[in-house]
């Protein structure tokens, strides 16, 4: 009888360690069975880092693009989607005369910052993009945790739009911030502070449009503005797995500046500072699965580029 009980307790303690092991790996990062490290550096040339960032030029400047004007790159310059497919779904939104007119703006710097990379360090085709509106109503259902009724159209008015921008700019600005570190030239760590500094900008004026109407109510729903801004950032956090990178414009306390505020007109850090991410976990936000090797979101094919195609390569 010895012998056997002497087994069946260590049997019971391998069992329960591994399921310990199991348990803390996936509080800690997640679900994702094949890659859960977290922020582990890659290894890419200057070229590839900055060029990644063409995949989210890309998304913003066709977004900005059809939303001020209702036509895309194609329309301004075919030539620097070097023959990429042109995006599905982007509409002409409904906004007001001044966010037009902003969005119109921006949608004109994204066609620059592709111009920038493309002439300093060579660019891509540009990948299949989902500009659907239900590419966005999927997201959004995501971000509140049920289906909205009606679904949520991106393009219905200000409001929304600004809404569904919230999305796009803080992801490249965040892409900016980790890639600076990591780039070996001064050459392409000015065209980065350039990019970083114009990213963050637009990102403020999306925030700071919609701070303004933050306690109202996104018609239809009964959600505010802030709580869906909370929402886009809570899942932005879950996709990626790397902690709280990400903050709405009404926090608690402890998220505000110095503990002492709970507007957060601006997403940072406790000194502050812009958080930073790794392109796998950019990846995981705009394909909207969470993972860097599945491809799905704003893009249905995958990124493109050396970076984001070793990952789809790897699967
Ligand atoms: C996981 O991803 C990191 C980069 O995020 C990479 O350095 C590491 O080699 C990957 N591990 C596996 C097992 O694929
Ligand atoms: C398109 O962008 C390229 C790269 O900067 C530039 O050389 C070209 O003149 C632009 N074409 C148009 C039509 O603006
Ligand atoms: C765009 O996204 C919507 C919602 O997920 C999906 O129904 C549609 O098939 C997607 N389009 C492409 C081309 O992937
Ligand atoms: C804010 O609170 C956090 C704990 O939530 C603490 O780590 C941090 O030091 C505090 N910051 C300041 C400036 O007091």
């Amino acid at each position: 009888m010895a012998i056997p009980s002497f087994y069946s307790a260590r049997i019971v303690l391998v069992i329960v360690t591994v399921e310990l092991m199991i348990f803390s790996q996936q509080m800690v990062w997640g679900a994702d069975p094949r890659n859960t490290s977290c922020g582990a550096p890659i290894e890419a040339t200057d070229a590839d880092r900055v060029q990644f960032a063409l995949n989210l030029e890309f998304l913003e400047a066709e977004f900005f693009l059809y939303g001020a004007l209702g036509q895309g790159l194609d329309s301004i310059n075919a030539s620097l989607a070097q023959g990429g497919p042109p995006p599905v779904g982007g509409q002409k939104a409904n906004l007001d005369p001044l966010d037009r007119s902003v969005i119109e703006e921006f949608a004109f710097q994204e066609v620059g910052h592709l111009r920038a990379i493309v002439d300093r360090v060579g660019g891509f085709p540009r990948p299949l993009l989902n500009l659907s509106g239900l590419n966005f109503a999927k997201l959004m259902d995501e971000a509140v945790g049920f289906p909205l009724n009606p679904p949520f159209d991106p393009y219905a008015d200000s409001v929304n739009y600004l809404l569904a921008a919230y999305t796009i700019p803080y992801v490249g600005l965040v892409g900016y911030v980790g890639t600076i570190p990591s780039l070996t030239l001064s050459t392409s760590r000015s065209l980065v502070a350039s990019l970083l500094a114009v990213e963050a900008g637009q990102d403020a004026v999306i925030r700071a449009f919609l701070y303004e109407r933050a306690r109202k109510l996104v018609y239809p729903y009964t959600i505010t503005v802030a709580d869906f801004t909370n929402s886009i950032s809570g899942l932005r956090n879950r996709l990626a797995m790397c902690g709280n990178k990400d903050e709405g414009l009404i926090v608690p306390l402890e998220l505000g500046a110095e503990n002492r505020t709970t507007s957060n007109v601006l997403s940072a850090d406790t000194y502050s500072l812009g958080y930073a991410r790794t392109p796998p976990e950019i990846l995981r936000i705009v394909y909207s699965t969470a993972s860097e090797y599945r491809p799905g979101g704003f893009f249905p094919k995958g990124a493109n580029g050396n970076i984001a195609q070793r990952f789809l390569v790897n699967n």
